[in-house]
């Protein structure tokens, strides 16, 4: 079977973590934003149909990106939509983009604005390995530190096994109508893949890839600039 796959990107967060004024997904990543990088990485996936854009309803810098991007801009402008529908949390801008679009039974693959240096061919081997999935999935990582629960006064209380333990990552993909449902019955849902849970399903663990970082400090920016200067 081979499908067609809606990409469903969220970028409305602020990025405060960061500690910069311009969000995260905009921040220069050499030469280009950070979302243009994700963007460019998704659109070389050809099984994926459409990459639909959450942005706040508040948001500044799209139509600058838009009016600068040059021939960056113009490669993507075909495969990409935006609607302007984000919310407060990861999960309202997801479910908000959901509500805003209909798909029916169509494979929707989220990723992260935040994750630029996911590889286009990492998305093949996770579409290859859930295409025919009865519930879908995500890319995760097995876990390499060792992992310390604290006494809440920053003292050890406990080790903890971290067997069968796993970092979850973008992309996650589901079909539409049970995400749309699983993400409306989970508010605090921090992923796609722990709404569907929720719902008394077993999402699959794909495996991931460490460069697949989200950028949420300043080191992870510097760790993506060298990343995508490699590649
Ligand atoms: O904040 P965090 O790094 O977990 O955000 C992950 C992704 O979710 C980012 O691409 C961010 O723009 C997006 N997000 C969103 N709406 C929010 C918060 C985060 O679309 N309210």
């Amino acid at each position: 079977m081979s499908s067609k796959i809606i990409a469903l990107i969220p970028a409305a967060g602020t990025g405060t973590r960061l500690g910069d004024s311009l969000p995260k997904q905009y921040l220069d990543i050499n030469g280009a934003p950070l979302i243009v990088h994700t963007l460019q990485a998704l659109a070389r996936v050809l099984r994926i149909e459409k990459i639909i854009v959450v942005l706040s309803p508040e948001d500044q810098h799209w139509r600058g990106l838009v009016a600068n991007g040059g021939s960056a801009w113009q490669a993507l402008s075909a495969r990409v939509e935006t609607i302007n529908v984000g919310g407060k949390s990861r999960r309202d801008s997801v479910l908000n983009g959901l509500n805003a679009i209909e798909f029916k039974d169509q494979w929707i693959m989220v990723h992260d604005a935040a994750r630029p240096c996911i590889r286009s061919e990492l998305v093949e081997q996770f579409i290859d390995e859930l295409e025919n999935d009865s519930v879908g999935g995500l890319l995760a990582l097995p876990l390499s530190d060792t992992i310390k629960l604290d006494d809440g006064n920053l003292r050890v209380a406990k080790t903890l096994s971290r067997e069968n333990i796993w970092r979850a990552q973008t992309p996650q993909m589901f079909k539409f109508d049970l995400l749309r449902k699983a993400l409306t019955a989970s508010p605090n849902a921090t992923d796609e893949a722990e709404a569907i849970e929720a719902c008394g399903h077993q999402p699959k663990l794909v495996m991931g890839d460490s460069a697949n970082l989200k950028v949420t400090y300043a080191t992870d920016l510097k760790l993506a600039k060298m990343l995508l200067s490699e590649s």
